[in-house]
């Protein structure tokens, strides 16, 4: 397994370009389940995830060729619409491929996405969706069959529990060719969510009202293949806006959407940070201390669960004490302990961490445990003193295209060591 070793101290300066958002590539990718014909997909991060869907979809019969930020799917009737255990385990986005299969072919197995690293994160608001759109849903043998015995999925109103974004998603995919008017209420508002309505209408559905928390979607018979090029990653985009305010950096990230981040913008400049909207992206710099800013993660338009581990690092830096509550998520503070081990100053009680500030982090061996914890760490490693070397980084790999080359190009002092323990 590779790991990540860091010299810290250097500051970043310069211009990061930004990928193609991951979570909005997902669902996307498993859109195109939805008619058969030549897709291509443009600005496609180059993510171990997006290799993942690339099989499932190739499981499914579907023709993928992927290289160069273009993915290519030549759609084509799926013989067995089955998503296995070897590669829903490997990534519970799989799960992405329900609406899609049931919608077009009345049946799915997919294999029951276990919990992960941070959190039990059930589909339950999934199959409730496709329940009351005329599915029958059996959990057997740690798979869920999703059947529709009149054959088409009938239109319903779905309100969900919680904002789900991918329930959001999975269900728009099935009321895409579902008979009637679907209506979804309390729905994640999420800009993956609106891209993904941005696709299928591309296609021929119709979808309005995505991006509020109620979304209509007319059923259509049968939708086209589509060319779109995928939105810019906010998430890559904010750990690299982070990641410049703790270096003292002045860093030009290039080809955000700024109003993606208004929340994360909102407190890094409470904390200090100039953050100033630029014609391509967002220029952030930081010359004097960091204040210690209060945050509570919610769903958009709030601030980004994604975000917490990344902002949560710099407040190791302010000035003073802050408290960060993690309102979505059950377990998703394994950042902490890391970074207590480089000298961090952090007490966690239920769902809410608070953080002492300190003076310097010191270098040490991480471990990465989860996506965006492996990204806190390697941040803390850009400032702590002496070397920083970050284990299991295939978690990073996962949802940062070349993120070691895109910060040495900013002038840190980093690389990547092959096959470490
Ligand atoms: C998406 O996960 C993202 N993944 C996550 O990003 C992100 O953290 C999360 O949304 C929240 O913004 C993708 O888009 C591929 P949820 P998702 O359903 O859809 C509970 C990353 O780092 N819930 O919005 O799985 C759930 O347990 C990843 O890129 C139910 O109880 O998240 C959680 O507490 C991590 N029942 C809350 O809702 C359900 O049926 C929000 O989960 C569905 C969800």
């Amino acid at each position: 397994m590779d790991s990540i070793r860091i010299i810290g101290g250097s500051r970043l300066e310069g211009r990061v370009p930004i990928s193609g958002a991951k979570n909005a590539a997902l669902p996307i990718l498993c859109a195109a389940l939805l008619s058969d014909g030549d897709h291509v997909f443009r600005n496609v991060p180059e993510l171990e995830d997006i290799r993942t869907l690339a099989e499932l979809l190739r499981q499914l019969n579907q023709e993928v060729e992927f290289g160069g930020g273009v993915f290519r799917v030549k759609g084509r009737a799926v013989e067995a619409p089955v998503a296995p255990y070897e590669l829903v385990k490997k990534m519970r986005a799989s799960v992405l491929v329900l609406g899609p299969l049931v919608a077009r072919y009345g049946e799915a197995i997919v294999s029951l996405p276990g919990g992960c690293a941070i959190g039990a994160r059930p589909i339950d608001q999934h199959l409730k969706g496709l329940e009351l759109m005329g599915a029958k849903i059996d959990l057997t043998h740690g798979n869920v069959h999703v059947k529709v015995p009149r054959g088409r999925l009938t239109a319903a109103e779905i309100v969900f529990d919680i904002p789900t974004v991918t329930g959001t998603e999975n269900l728009m995919c099935a009321a895409a060719l579902a008979e009637g008017r679907t209506t979804l209420v309390n729905a994640a508002r999420e800009p993956e969510v609106e891209e993904l309505a941005r696709v299928l209408n591309k296609m021929g559905a119709n979808v309005v009202g995505a991006g509020t928390d109620m979304i209509v979607i007319d059923g259509v018979e049968e939708l086209d293949p589509v060319d779109h090029a995928i939105m810019p990653d906010r998430i890559e985009a904010g750990t690299y806006m982070v990641a410049a305010a703790m270096t003292h950096g002045d860093v030009l990230v290039d080809g955000v959407t700024f109003e993606h981040l208004e929340a994360v913008a909102a407190k890094l400049r409470a904390a200090g940070v100039e953050v100033e909207r630029e014609d391509s992206g967002v220029r952030v710099a930081r010359r004097g201390p960091l204040r210690a800013v209060d945050v509570t993660t919610a769903p958009h338009p709030g601030f980004p669960t994604d975000m917490q581990a990344q902002f949560m690092v710099l407040m190791c830096a302010a000035e003073g004490q802050s408290r960060i509550t993690e309102t979505i998520f059950e377990n998703r503070f394994m950042h902490v302990p890391e970074l207590n081990r480089m000298g961090a100053d952090i007490d966690i009680h239920g769902r809410t961490a608070t953080i002492t500030g300190v003076p310097k982090l010191q270098g040490a061996n991480v471990m990465a445990t989860d996506l965006r914890a492996s990204a806190s760490l390697i941040i803390a490693g850009l400032v702590a003193e002496g070397e920083t070397e970050v284990r299991r980084v295939y978690h990073l790999d996962r949802g940062y295209e070349h993120i070691e080359r895109k910060l040495a190009g900013l002038g840190a002092n980093i690389r990547r060591v092959k096959g470490s323990l």
